[in-house]
């Protein structure tokens, strides 16, 4: 009985003191001098690492799971051999994009993204079939130049949040609002597909909307320009730059603390080594920086006023397998009782389709936090009305999710109120306090392309000034 309540709050001081001075000069951890320490190793993160060692600037990247890549993820077919992307699939064809995979000898190719054989839609939520005659609202093409005029009024949305003081109005409507004022009825759904994870995308401020579905990410769904690798499979590149960065690329490494002062920083990590302290001139951080995630940080009054101020959706991918759907077919989630066919989330998009034979995908996002657990089930329960809806005998199977990745927090948001009081010129004033520096989707959009061409033109040049 005492030791049971003695032991824990033991143990809860030695946590507390664990990592004072004395305590870690006694665990001695290895010291290593470094220009730049980079805290993520996913998409912008590795581009840093790889553009820096370009540049011939030492840099450690710390990143805590067993792989680079964040929201890349392949999954390779243990029968065919077959590999799957179903986290990050295409890139723009620019020359940041191509000059990157030519780099690392990942070879590209031209991607449209096409139809399944077979596609059906329907009312996941209330299980019932919809006609796809139902879903077509407009002239599309019309539709998608209408958008792009409206995307030309800003040209500063294309690097950051550089926005004008005052923010224009039509940038804090309610994007359900922006589609009325606009007639943009018949892009309305598409859009909304391709901006996944955004939670209740009608709700969010069009700043968002307009940063996330870029000129780039238009044309290559109206048109086609895309690429992917040639191989399909887009953890190549990420595990080119491991072997390139080598030492100076920490996987399955956690950061315990960051240590800032004027002359540089100290940066304690844990990971298969043991302890390391980064002596580093200067930091990149190219996580979420929701403060939740920033607990190894130093943060000042400052910093915690702007971060806290975020808030975010969230987004999961998936794959199952042994579904009785045809492996052929996808059926898109519409309901048709809402505007525009946009279902209320947490609920998933599409059961895709893969190409790859007992496989579908499933994307699911919602605007609050659930567990990994709740969207699985909710996943099986829904994929069971469909199966039964369009009689592909009963569901007496429940298939397996061979893939399943929850890449939260997602999309970092604040309120309208927030970014019409200049939330982003504070944001953005960040970029080089206390000898910090900042990338990621937070301060670009969620794109890879884009935030390759926002680190390399806007940070990068700043951080090696
Ligand atoms: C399912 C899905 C599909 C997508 N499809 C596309 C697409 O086709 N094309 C496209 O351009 N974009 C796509 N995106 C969006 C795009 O991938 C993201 O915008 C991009 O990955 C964001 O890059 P980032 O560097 O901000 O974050 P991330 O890529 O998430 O990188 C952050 C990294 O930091 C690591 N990390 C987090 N906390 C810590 C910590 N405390 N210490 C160390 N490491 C930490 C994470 O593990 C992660 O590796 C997709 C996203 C998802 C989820
Ligand atoms: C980096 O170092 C290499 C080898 O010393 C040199 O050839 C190259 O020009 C340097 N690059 C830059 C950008 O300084
Ligand atoms: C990308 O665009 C370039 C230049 O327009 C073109 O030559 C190339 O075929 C395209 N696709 C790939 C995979 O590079
Ligand atoms: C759709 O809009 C385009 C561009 O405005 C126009 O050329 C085309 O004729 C329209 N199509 C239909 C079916 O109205
Ligand atoms: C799709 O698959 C089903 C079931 O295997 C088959 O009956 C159907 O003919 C296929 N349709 C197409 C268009 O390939
Ligand atoms: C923000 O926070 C509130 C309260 O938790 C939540 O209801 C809302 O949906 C959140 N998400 C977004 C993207 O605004
Ligand atoms: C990349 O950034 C440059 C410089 O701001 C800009 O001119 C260009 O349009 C951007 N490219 C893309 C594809 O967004």
């Amino acid at each position: 009985m005492i030791q049971s309540t003695v032991v824990p709050i033991l143990s809860l001081c030695l946590l507390a003191t664990a990592f004072s001075d004395d305590v870690l000069r006694s665990r001695k951890p290895e010291v290593i001098e470094r220009d730049i320490c980079i805290i993520g190793g996913g998409s912008s993160g590795t581009y840093s690492a790889i553009r820096l060692q370009q540049m011939n600037k030492t840099v450690a990247l710390i990143e805590k799971e067993d792989r680079l890549g964040g929201h890349v993820d392949t999954y390779v077919d243990p029968v065919t051999e077959q590999t799957l992307d179903y986290g990050v699939v295409v890139w723009e064809n620019v020359s940041i994009v191509r000059d990157y995979f030519a780099h690392l000898d990942v070879p590209l190719s031209d991607v449209m993204l096409g139809e399944a054989p077979v596609s059906l839609y329907a009312d996941f939520a209330h299980v019932s079939e919809v006609s796809p005659d139902a879903l077509t609202t407009g002239n599309i093409t019309a539709g998608f130049a209408s958008y792009l005029a409206q995307l030309a009024r800003y040209p500063y949305l294309t690097n950051g949040f550089n926005l004008p003081n005052p923010v224009p109005e039509d940038l804090l409507l309610p994007w359900g609002d922006f589609i009325k004022k606009y007639d943009l009825d018949a892009i309305a759904f598409a859009v909304y597909s391709y901006n996944q994870g955004m939670g209740n995308i009608l709700a969010q401020p069009t700043l968002y909307v307009l940063k996330y579905f870029t000129a780039s990410t238009a044309i290559g769904a109206f048109t086609g320009g895309f690429v992917t690798t040639a191989h399909h499979n887009n953890q190549a590149l990420y595990d080119r730059a491991l072997e390139r960065l080598g030492s100076s690329a920490l996987i399955s490494t956690h950061v315990i603390k960051i240590k800032r002062d004027r002359k540089g920083m100290e940066v304690l990590t844990s990971g298969p080594n043991g302890l390391k302290l980064i002596k580093a001139q200067k930091l990149l951080i190219t996580i979420p920086p929701k403060l939740a995630n920033l607990k190894f940080l130093d943060t000042d009054p400052i910093e915690r006023a702007i971060f806290g101020q975020f808030n975010s959706s969230y987004y999961w991918n998936s794959i199952i397998k042994g579904s009785q759907v045809p492996d052929n077919t996808s059926i898109t989630n519409v309901d048709v009782a809402a505007p525009y066919g946009i279902p209320a989330l947490p609920g998933p998009y599409a059961l895709g389709y893969t190409g790859v034979p007992g496989l579908h995908t499933v994307y699911y996002s919602s605007p609050y936090p659930i567990s990994d657990e709740a969207v699985k089930s909710d996943i099986i329960a829904k994929h069971a009305n469909l199966v039964e809806l369009f009689g592909y005998g009963p569901a007496t199977t429940t298939p397996e999710f061979v893939g399943f990745q929850g890449h939260n927090p997602y999309e970092l948001t604040v309120s309208a109120d927030a970014i019409r009081s200049g939330f982003y010129g504070k944001l953005e004033s960040l970029q080089g306090r206390r000898r910090t520096w900042w990338t990621g989707a937070a301060w670009q959009t969620q794109d890879s392309s884009a935030i390759w061409n926002f680190t390399e033109t806007v940070v990068l040049p700043q951080l090696c000034q």
